[in-house]
């Protein structure tokens, strides 16, 4: 069956399932961006990385499967990793999955965390072959020490240049059920010493997935997703936040304040992850969950997909999250009506008044009480561990709103990425009604 391999915008899944992105770089003149895939249904399972590949960060093409298991390490998985460059070679560090046991009735799973997990590396020559069978190596195998970390639930490296070395950053769970990072250090990224962790103790999640670190001009930044994070049991509980930290790179120690804020408010967007883009600007991208695969006439469903592209900045301790500047430039085609919109959505600019309403096809955006609110009750499959409503915290610098909107994710900058609510949504018409809106421009793809 077709599957599509150029996409427009928003990075969907090729058919099937998609989460986390993984190795996202900007190497020999385009960006790579792999992500965490299981090609035969559209649900977790059995993990590859799938591969995309973009000049601009606007069009994407899904070139193929670049990871799949091969080895004893990653039996049973390659999980989630990073991407960096070395004299010319692209070097991916992975996670590799070993179960003990599978599931009988679902090989793709294993019961009861009965599993072990090893960091990876493999290399490529030109970021487009990978040799799965002669080319991978252990570089970190199972934790055996519980004091240090955890043997099945340590995972996701995040590998990134200091100014002495290479650093890795891992995801991790202390002794008792903490979640935590380790630090770890290399003269050459093939030999990693064991340097330090940090933590938060109670309240913060059971287990930290996907860390990445970096700095901005505005301070040094952490962004990962803390397993039961959300306490009240009735949404999803594991969320994406981010901070302003301390890290000091001679013993990698990292201070982590209590004040946080969400990734985006919307809390569908999971595991993201940054890189620097060809002018230095650091980038992130992120995995929208979606309940239910979308189902098409002609190719296989497909079930998970990215936002866009976001330029992350740092302003006294505030983290921006700004839509990439080559994704603004191509909704640029003025509309008079948004069913003149092609399939890759439209964007509106406008400036929303206290009590007025954006009605997005069914999606409702309102100003109250100066948060931004949102509203998909209407759009949307009646999942019980989704929620229906959403709301920035009180908005501080105005009330400027630009809203992407694609046939199954919203996005809603507010203030330029003051604050970001994004939303999976299904069945959203081609109609909108403003009340309370100011100079609205209307702009679809081009
Ligand atoms: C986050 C995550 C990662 C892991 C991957 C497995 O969504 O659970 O921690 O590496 O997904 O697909």
């Amino acid at each position: 069956m077709e599957q599509r391999r150029k996409q427009e915008g928003h990075l969907k899944a090729p058919g099937n399932w998609i989460n986390d992105p993984n190795g996202f770089i900007f190497y020999k003149g385009k960006y790579h961006l792999f992500y965490q895939y299981f090609p035969y249904a559209p649900i977790w399972g059995t993990m590859h990385w799938g591969h995309a590949v973009s000049e601009d960060l606007v069009s994407w093409e899904h070139v193929g499967i670049a990871l799949f298991p091969t080895k004893e390490g990653d039996q049973n998985g390659c999980f989630s990793g990073s991407a960096v460059e070395q004299d010319g070679r692209m070097v991916l560090f992975y996670t590799g999955v070993h179960y003990h046991a599978a599931d009988p009735e679902n090989i793709h799973l294993c019961p009861d965390d009965q599993f072990d997990s090893c960091q990876m590396r493999i290399d490529s020559e030109d970021g487009m072959h990978f040799d799965n069978f002669g080319g991978k190596r252990v570089v970190i195998p199972p934790i055996g020490d519980r004091r240090c970390g955890d043997r099945t639930h340590t995972r996701d490296p995040k590998v990134w240049r200091g100014r002495n070395g290479w650093y890795m950053v891992l995801g991790s769970r202390s002794e008792d059920g903490k979640g935590k990072l380790l630090f770890y250090r290399s003269e050459d990224l093939e030999t990693w010493s064991y340097v330090n962790e940090a933590g938060k103790g109670d309240g913060w999640g059971w287990m930290w997935e996907c860390p990445d670190y970096f700095e901005t001009d505005g301070g040094q930044a952490l962004v990962f997703s803390p397993m039961r994070f959300l306490k009240d049991g009735k949404w999803e509980e594991n969320q994406a936040i981010c901070m302003a930290v301390n890290f000091e790179e001679e013993n990698c120690r990292m201070q982590l304040p209590d004040t946080w804020q969400y990734l985006d408010y919307g809390l569908d967007l999971y595991a993201p992850q940054s890189t620097v883009d060809e002018e230095g600007r650091r980038v992130l991208i992120a995995w929208l969950r979606m309940p239910r695969a979308v189902e098409q006439e002609e190719a296989v469903p497909w079930r998970g997909m990215f936002c866009l592209p976001r330029v992350v900045e740092m302003k006294e301790g505030h983290i921006y999250f700004r839509v990439h500047p080559h994704v603004k430039k191509r909704y640029c085609r003025p509309l008079s009506d948004v069913k003149e919109a092609g399939e890759e959505g439209y964007r509106i600019g406008l400036f929303l008044e206290e009590g007025g309403c954006v009605d997005v096809g069914g999606y409702r955006i309102t100003r109250r009480g100066n948060r931004v609110c949102t509203d998909r009750s209407h759009v949307f499959c009646r999942e019980e561990n989704y929620r229906t409503v959403f709301e920035t915290p009180f908005v501080k610098e105005g009330n400027r709103l630009d809203i992407y909107v694609d046939d199954h994710m919203v996005e809603v900058y507010v203030n330029d990425g003051e604050y970001v609510i994004s939303n999976a949504v299904y069945g959203m018409s081609r109609e909108l009604r403003i009340s309370g809106g100011r100079e609205v421009e209307l702009f679809g793809y081009c």
